[in-house]
């Protein structure tokens, strides 16, 4: 491939025969099994060669010419996120260099984690988070124009990475080149399919690790990462019970993902749902929304229960960390195991998870709902409802 001007541009042809004088004068690049032809040498080539095959691809200035946006934090989050925390941006993208994808956003994610760490970067920041992009321009044969990445590009329209920098290294949304999913959405790849996915895989089997006829409680239970927790122990022969904070969510975890029993933790005696809906106590407790409903939890749990501690939602919003009941008496006489654990430790066995993920969606024995915002300019609004549990399952913006 070389430069012509200010433009140039690449056809990848299969070639029966050519002349060897035009290889010598290096007007073809060979890689691979793949020939290049310079455009301007390009009529010459096909007169004398014979071509059997060719497909075009084009990808001459695309990225030079495209402006990507991007949401800059510039105030710390006092309660819930505002629009007023946030510029939105304008960046003049380079040219791609060789091995380099250009991609474009088509789902961008909001995940309770944005809410949580943006306290420890340093203002003003390029606001984090995974995507799922399409990539638009290539120089990387195994990157093709048209197929779908999952990346952590954060809440930008436009990037340009190369992959084999990223590629098994931790993040929000470990970048992964998807398969083909239909006929499900790509969006799945970052619920069900990704990293919450994968959260709830790793999480329950890995520091839970429940046995058949034990019983599983899960607060949070009705969003991406609690109903996937619910399916999975459901699916491994557990008596499966869930908090979450509406009887519309209850219902549906109990009817449609066959949850045991589902209880709306606001208006629901905490104590007295476990009472009746774990009536032999709780071997297992996946937390992901921590304060007293934990504690609460915790104290009646059977001995040599196990805690898988995913998260603290219930506090994420709130100025000043909340107090609750003494958790040590339950962990001490109890005996509990108490695990926190970030996803990122099973970064090694990442396809593992999504594999087992994927198996059991094609099995009939995954189910998932998506919360879907629409619009780049709205991803403030979709970080806020979800957090105020707008959300059943897995909460999107689709931006494009
Ligand atoms: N450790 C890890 O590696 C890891 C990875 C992913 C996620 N997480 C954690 O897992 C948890 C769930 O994440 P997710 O992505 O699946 O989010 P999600 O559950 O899909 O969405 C957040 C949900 O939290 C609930 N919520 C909000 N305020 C609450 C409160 N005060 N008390 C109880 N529930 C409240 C809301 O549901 P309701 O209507 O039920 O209130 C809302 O739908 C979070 O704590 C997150 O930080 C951890």
């Amino acid at each position: 491939m070389r430069r012509r001007g200010h433009f140039y541009f690449r056809h990848q042809v299969i070639i029966h025969s050519f002349p060897t004088d035009l290889i010598c004068h290096n007007i073809f690049k060979r890689k691979k099994n793949y020939v290049y032809l310079v455009g301007a040498f390009q009529n010459e080539i096909m007169n004398s060669a014979k071509v059997f095959f060719v497909t075009k691809r084009f990808y001459s200035g695309v990225a030079s010419r495209v402006k990507a946006q991007k949401y800059v934090l510039t105030k710390y989050f006092q309660g819930e996120p505002k629009n007023t925390d946030f510029k939105i941006i304008e960046e003049d993208l380079p040219e791609l260099k060789d091995g380099e994808i250009l991609t474009e956003a088509e789902y961008i994610s909001v995940d309770p984690y944005m809410r949580a760490y943006m306290v420890g970067y340093k203002l003003p920041v390029d606001m984090i988070g995974g995507q799922v992009a399409k990539i638009i321009a290539s120089r990387n044969e195994t990157y093709p124009v048209g197929k779908y990445v999952t990346g952590s590009f954060g809440w930008r329209s436009h990037t340009i990475c190369n992959p084999e920098n990223l590629k098994g290294k931790p993040g929000f949304s470990p970048f992964t080149l998807l398969p083909d999913l239909t006929p499900h959405p790509v969006s799945l790849a970052l619920g069900i399919l990704g990293m919450p996915g994968n959260t709830a895989y790793f999480g329950l089997k890995e520091i839970c690790k429940p046995k058949p006829g034990e019983t599983i409680v899960i607060t949070g239970a009705a969003g991406a990462v609690g109903s996937h927790v619910g399916q999975i122990g459901k699916n491994l022969g557990c008596r499966v019970i869930g908090f979450a904070g509406s009887d519309e969510k209850c219902k549906y975890l109990e009817k449609e993902l066959g949850f045991d029993r589902a209880f709306n933790y606001k208006t629901t005696d905490i104590r007295s749902a476990l009472r009746e809906g774990a009536p032999k106590r709780v071997d297992c407790y996946f937390d992901n929304v921590g304060g007293e409903i934990s504690s609460t939890i915790m104290s009646y749990m059977n001995k040599y229960g196990r805690v898988a501690v995913c998260g603290s939602i219930s506090s994420y919003n709130d100025p000043q960390p909340p107090k609750v009941t003494i958790l040590q008496p339950a962990i001490v006489f109890k005996e509990l195991k108490v695990e926190g654990f970030l996803v990122d430790r099973w970064i090694n066995r990442w396809e593992e998870g999504v594999k087992a993920n994927l198996d059991w969606l094609h099995d009939g024995k995954l189910k998932y709902q998506e919360k879907i915002y629409e619009g780049f300019d709205n991803m403030v609004e979709a970080l806020v409802g979800m957090l105020r549990g707008e959300n059943t399952g897995k909460a999107v913006v689709k931006v494009k």
